[in-house]
């Protein structure tokens, strides 16, 4: 049953509530905000079903304060049919039901607001789901309908309209049309599941104007958007004239991804956002082809931020590092953004396992690689990642350590890309596989029962549990920086970084703020140790035994894949 939060609900008083009050935080929370990525499903099971709920985040919320984030984003939770992990909406407003209901919304909205915890919803606005209300009545109505013209329906092309209207490959695979029982095709850019809007319809826009007042009207903290790149088409549909389309993604302008009509429709969100007291932001999950493209979504009138997809698809590599991370800063400052940096998220093969594998093999993995080194890379890509200046993504998981599970049967995979590429491609499930709370019981802590992806049986060591206090485990690694990040604020804030002399494959860099002491941050990728001039007092290293050899004459060695920070 759908609630309504403007109902007054039993043991709660009635919506609109607020956001986390930002009386005693300091202005702009989300210039520097280290942001958790929860994705639900895989996160904490508290009924027992194998599928993570809203009742289990709420309940592990002490984790991620104990851990020092200040935000959780919480993937889609709404009514879905789950083609695609619930970014196929069927009900904008309602939980649905694996997940929980609206009260469970509420109430962990309340809890993280109590814990010092913002929250950060999924808001899916470039297609719903083929059981979303509105797509079920124009495909029963039938051509001409004007509930057709919501999404994009269109004839076919020859003789009896067997082809599709324009040359579009779906991001899934195949087609990125289908069609229907009378004949006509109808867009979807994921999978057939996914029909995707018509944005040039007022209907359309006006009814994500009220989703979005809804969720404000909850108390959530914000909106990660997704697809934020692919709202608007360009006008006529035309053919994209390549054969290679997957090759365009992300790395050029097409007719479907990064027309300019997207950003009218962002400052008109921003207006309706800055009503509501609080701070509230909007993140883009925008692939362009460049930093420089992604910056646009960022203008003052625009988006708060954007994920920096251009530094999550960089290697362990000193030179690319610098590059990336110049690029960043040098788009970002023009239009006064922070940057975000970000390293894993529920689409990509985590970066224990990217690490542990030779550059050059994208982001989507099937190679265990070598997991030792990739921890080791890992742990040192997190302290350089937290010392750049701006926001910082993390993904659940990535604070344990886990590698992605590359060898999970075909019979259990769920990514509905894996079966559209056939097997070539959609390697996600492998990053989704839920989480280990505890070293024993079914799930590892996960939840009373099983869970929707089967676990590796080596996993108890990597448990919430088994490293809580340990010393050098990752989790207690992950711990300590978050906190040093809020003791030195030189850490994340400011607009850039100044570079200092290294050897190759060497980053060091200096991190001020003016009235507080400055950071060094050295970061060896290369696989030898290197001999530096010893910067000042070390503060924090990726090493696992924690220790930064002493100096001797000034110097000390900074061993292979390792990143230290010090108090200069
Ligand atoms: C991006 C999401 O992160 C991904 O998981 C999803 O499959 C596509 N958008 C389609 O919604």
């Amino acid at each position: 049953m759908t609630q309504h939060p403007t109902e007054p609900t039993p043991d709660r008083g009635p919506a609109p509530r607020q956001a986390l009050a930002t009386a005693a935080a300091p202005r702009d929370w989300w210039r520097e905000a280290v942001i958790y990525q929860v994705y639900p499903r895989s996160f904490a099971d508290s009924d027992g079903d194998g599928m993570g709920d809203l009742e289990g985040v709420r309940s592990r919320l002490t984790h991620l304060r104990d851990l020092g984030v200040d935000a959780v984003w919480l993937s889609p939770f709404y009514a879905s049919p789950q083609a695609d992990a619930g970014y196929d909406v069927a009900d904008y407003r309602a939980v649905d039901p694996v997940f929980g209901s609206l009260l469970d919304a509420d109430a962990l909205i309340r809890d993280a607001h109590a814990l010092g915890l913002r929250v950060i919803v999924d808001l899916v606005p470039n297609h719903s789901s083929d059981q979303h209300e509105w797509f079920k009545r124009a495909l029963a109505e039938g051509p001409g309908s004007p509930l057709r013209e919501r999404y994009h329906f269109r004839p076919g092309q020859g003789e009896d309209g067997e082809l599709p209207p324009n040359d579009w490959e779906s991001v899934f695979g195949g087609p990125a049309w289908t069609r229907v029982a009378d004949g006509e095709w109808y867009l979807h850019l994921f999978a057939p599941e996914q029909p995707d809007f018509n944005w040039e319809h007022p209907a359309v826009a006006d009814e994500f104007r009220s989703i979005l007042r809804f969720w404000l009207d909850m108390g959530t903290d914000g909106f990660r958007i997704d697809v934020a790149h692919g709202l608007v088409k360009a006008e006529g549909l035309p053919d994209l004239g390549s054969h290679d389309q997957l090759k365009l993604l992300g790395n050029d302008v097409t007719p479907f991804f990064d027309q300019d009509g997207v950003h009218e429709i962002y400052r008109s969100w921003r207006t309706i956002l800055d009503e509501y007291s609080g701070e509230r932001i909007f993140v883009a999950e925008a692939w362009t082809p460049t930093v420089e493209r992604t910056a646009r979504y960022v203008r003052p009138d625009e988006l708060h931020q954007a994920f920096n997809f251009q530094y999550l698809s960089t290697h362990w590599d000193a030179a690319a590092l610098r590059e990336v991370i110049d690029r960043t800063l040098d788009s970002m400052r023009p239009v006064g953004a922070p940057a975000t940096w970000v390293l894993s998220n529920h689409d990509v093969t985590r970066h224990r396992t990217r690490f542990g594998n030779p550059p050059g093999l994208g982001t989507q993995i099937r190679s265990a690689g070598d997991p030792e080194l990739g921890l080791r890379r890992a742990r040192a890509a997190t302290l350089l990642m937290l010392a750049l200046p701006g926001s910082a993504y993390v993904y659940q998981g990535e604070e344990l350590g886990l590698p992605d599970v590359v060898d999970l049967p075909d019979e259990v995979r769920q990514d509905p890309s894996y079966f559209r590429a056939a097997g070539q491609d959609g390697f996600r499930d492998g990053c989704r596989v839920p989480i280990p709370w505890t070293r024993t019981g079914p799930s590892y802590g996960f939840g009373p029962g099983g869970s929707w992806l089967p676990q590796p049986g080596d996993w108890a060591e990597l448990s919430v549990e088994a490293q809580t206090g340990r010393p050098g485990s990752t989790l207690e690694l992950y711990r300590s920086a978050l906190a040093a990040r809020r003791a030195q604020p030189a850490l994340g804030a400011g607009e850039s970084v100044e570079w200092l002399d290294a050897p190759e494959g060497v980053l060091a860099f200096r991190r001020t703020v003016p009235d507080g002491p400055c950071v060094v941050v050295t970061a060896n990728t290369t696989g030898a140790a290197v001999s530096l001039p010893a910067p000042g007092e070390p503060l924090l290293t990726s090493a696992a035994d924690g220790a930064v050899p002493a100096a001797t004459d000034g110097r000390f060695p900074l061993a292979a894949d390792t990143t230290v920070w010090w108090l200069a």
